[in-house]
């Protein structure tokens, strides 16, 4: 949204009605993916990867069948972003949302395997495909701590070695191909089939089971809106959808 958009009447008026559709003092879902850290500098997943990780399709690495053809090198991948997301910081976008909770409770679902919600100060956030950084060893599961990430990326590293088996340290986030954590799965949507209103924030809405939460909420009668500059896979569900920057949007529409 450029500054020219936002003075239409069709942004504002739009804006109005989202406004209107999140209004109440129910509990606000905010299911976000991607988009919402874009504007703190964290590429999108399906974006062009950038410096050393060009070469990559992150659909290649996010996978089982990486991590037993090439441990080592998927291992760097994970450590290098941990790095480039530990040097981001929450955007207004983030801010606004733990805002949001000053005046009513607010739950975040989020795709996102970075730490910007928390750091914002959203205080419940449930994590539909984990974090990066929850390692847990790849063979008994045993949470693992493996300290903070070299500042430098790297082609290949080695994952520390699990104390309880012969293991090693894997990202704590969900591959293509791997179940959810039952705990935030079940969480989420208990979430938006009791919640008032649902933000969607920064989703292209292709990867099940994930896509599926505002259909959820939109079937149980609960107004959805939707905030991305893009189109995304969501359509039916959605009451409203603001085509604009999550950061430049969120505070205005999320303001009490
Ligand atoms: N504000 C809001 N939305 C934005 C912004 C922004 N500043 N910039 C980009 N977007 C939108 C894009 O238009 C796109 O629709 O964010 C969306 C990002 O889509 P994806 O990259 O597909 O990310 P996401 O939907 O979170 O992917 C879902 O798929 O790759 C797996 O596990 C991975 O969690 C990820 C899941």
């Amino acid at each position: 949204m450029t500054s020219g958009e936002a003075e239409t009447p069709g942004f504002r008026e739009q804006m109005s009605k989202a406004r209107q559709a999140l209004s109440g003092h129910g509990p606000l879902v905010v299911l976000s993916g991607a988009g919402m850290s874009a504007e703190s500098g964290v590429p999108t997943f399906r974006d062009a990867q950038t410096g050393l990780w060009e070469r990559y399709d992150p659909t290649d690495l996010a996978t089982p069948e990486a991590w037993r053809r090439d441990r080592d090198m998927v291992w760097a991948w994970y450590r290098w972003r941990e790095h480039l997301i530990s040097g981001a910081r929450p955007n207004p976008g983030h801010l606004a949302v733990a805002r949001a909770q000053d005046h009513r409770d607010v739950v975040v679902v989020t795709q996102n395997v970075d730490d910007l919600h928390e750091r914002a100060g959203s205080t419940l956030v449930h994590h539909v495909h984990g974090s990066l950084f929850a390692h847990r060893c790849d063979t008994c599961g045993t949470p693992m701590d493996a300290g903070p990430p070299p500042p430098e990326p790297a082609d290949s590293l080695t994952p520390p070695t699990c104390t309880r088996c012969d293991g090693r340290a894997r990202p704590g986030v969900v591959w293509f191909g791997e179940m959810l954590p039952s705990a935030p799965w079940e969480a989420a949507v208990s979430a938006v089939s009791s919640a008032a209103a649902v933000l969607v924030v920064g989703t292209s809405g292709l990867v099940q089971p994930a896509a599926s939460l505002p259909g959820v909420a939109a079937d149980a009668g609960i107004p959805v809106v939707e905030v991305n500059p893009g189109a995304s896979g969501l359509g039916r569900e959605v009451s409203v959808h603001l085509r604009a920057p999550a950061g430049q949007v969120l505070p205005g529409l999320l303001a009490p």
